[in-house]
């Protein structure tokens, strides 16, 4: 039973790239499988920084094929500079594979985001203008475009003049914008195609054919519990599906393939965006965690809401997701602080929960219930193991691993590889 599934538990920026990056090396295969390039992953390794957007995190292991999955959705230009970064850098991104089935993120989805979140004032979600929401939106509606339709230009002009023609009336009579001009489209897209072509493949069989050979398959989630569509905290969400369940839908084989789901937490939460955030710390506490961890987005370069670790989102990732183990990282970043707060439980419309409770007032109104435990003064960058934490450090991790119920199998002290204590 070779696949793992790695998956974030908070609001995303968890450091998913990393512990990707950690574990992959008993990998062959590191598969996207939802979101897109509002995702961003910066991974440490050999001295080098690299900054992913679409790429699966294995990119940096020659012998991995990286896979990106059905439930995706690629913006090709964007996919294609990162290929030209990669490769510029020195690495080689022949072997990456683009399922046939993902939808493509198109200019006109830019078009409407931009405008409807504007329209939105301050009701709006405050996404990442990627186009992520049109694009899942047209997949559902049925008038998406996918990567297989750049391969029959018949095909294309005669979905894309579906497509148009209401997005254009949109764009022109609602928004008072201009119309985008299919011609273009098709030639840019046309062009993308072809530089494309060496890396579009029937992902679905491919990744079959390789578990059957008994090749490990790693399954890579991108933003977190927090911000999935049906699980999250609805409407200030993602419009994918980052739960391990849709893992295997997007990638297409059963769960019988699956032997572990990780999840990774941070050591404290963020969040980037609107909507609730119960621990969110609106004092110096939360500035410090924003400075000493560098919380500003990969993607957007928008800083992050901070606030301290929140066991009742833990218990609710683990319940959704059956994480069978947890990689908690950042924990360097809470050094010097007096004391750390948990949150271990909240009290909403006079009762208590102890994971999120099952409607969005009561979420909105929770108030955490708190639990101070002693902090460490000193940097763990340099600690190599987990024995040789100061034993405040030590208690922290296992009073997570305690209100989680989940077992915790490395702690990051920073963001190089080395920085990753096995327990
Ligand atoms: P969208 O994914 O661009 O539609 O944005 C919807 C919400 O998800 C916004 O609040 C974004 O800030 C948030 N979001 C999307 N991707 C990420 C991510 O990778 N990390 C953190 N937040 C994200």
């Amino acid at each position: 039973m070779p696949a793992t599934i790695v998956l974030g538990t908070q609001w995303g920026d968890e450091g998913k790239g990393k512990a990707v990056d950690y574990l992959a090396d008993r990998m062959d295969f590191v598969v996207r499988y939802q979101g897109g390039n509002n995702a961003g992953h910066t991974i440490i390794a050999e001295g080098r920084e690299l900054k992913l957007n679409l790429v699966p995190s294995g990119i940096l292991l020659p012998h991995i094929t990286n896979v990106i999955a059905d439930g995706v959705v690629v913006d090709p230009r964007v996919l294609l500079r990162e290929l030209d970064e990669l490769g510029a850098s020195g690495l080689d991104v022949s072997g990456l594979r683009l399922s046939l089935n993902a939808h493509l993120i198109m200019p006109y989805h830019l078009e409407l985001e931009k405008v409807t979140q504007r329209y939105l004032g301050k009701n709006a979600l405050g996404t990442t203008k990627r186009g992520i929401g049109p694009a899942y939106a047209d997949r559902a509606a049925r008038v998406g475009i996918r990567v297989q339709d750049l391969y029959d230009e018949k095909i294309l002009r005669e979905k894309l003049d579906v497509v148009l023609w209401e997005k254009n009336r949109v764009l022109t009579k609602v928004y008072n914008q201009l119309p985008v001009q299919a011609e273009q489209i098709v030639e840019d897209y046309l062009g993308y195609a072809e530089r494309l072509r060496s890396h579009v493949a029937d992902t679905g069989r491919l990744l079959h054919d390789a578990l059957n050979a008994g090749k490990n398959v790693m399954l890579e989630g991108a933003q977190g519990v927090m911000l999935d569509l049906d699980h999250g905290t609805y409407p200030f969400v993602t419009s994918s599906t980052p739960v391990a369940g849709y893992a295997l839908a997007s990638a297409g084989f059963g769960p019988q393939h699956v032997e572990r789901v990780i999840g990774i937490t941070k050591a404290y939460v963020t969040r980037v965006g609107s909507g609730p955030f119960p621990t969110e710390a609106l004092d110096a506490d939360g500035d410090r965690m924003g400075d000493r961890g560098h919380e500003f987005g990969t993607t957007t370069g928008r800083k992050r809401r901070c606030g301290w670790f929140d066991a009742n989102v833990l218990r609710y990732a683990a319940r959704l997701n059956g994480l069978t183990e947890l990689i908690l990282t950042k924990l360097d970043v809470l050094s010097g602080f007096e004391t750390l707060k948990i949150c271990v439980g909240y009290r909403a419309g006079g009762d208590t929960y102890d994971d999120v409770p099952p409607n969005q007032t009561l979420f909105h109104e929770a108030e955490p219930v708190w639990e101070e435990v002693p902090g460490w003064g000193d940097e763990l960058g340099d600690v190599r193991s987990f024995e040789d934490l100061p034993k405040e450090a030590q208690a922290y991790v296992r009073f997570l691993e305690e209100l989680g119920g989940v077992r915790i199998s490395v702690v990051g002290v920073g963001p190089a590889r080395e920085q990753s204590l096995p327990l």
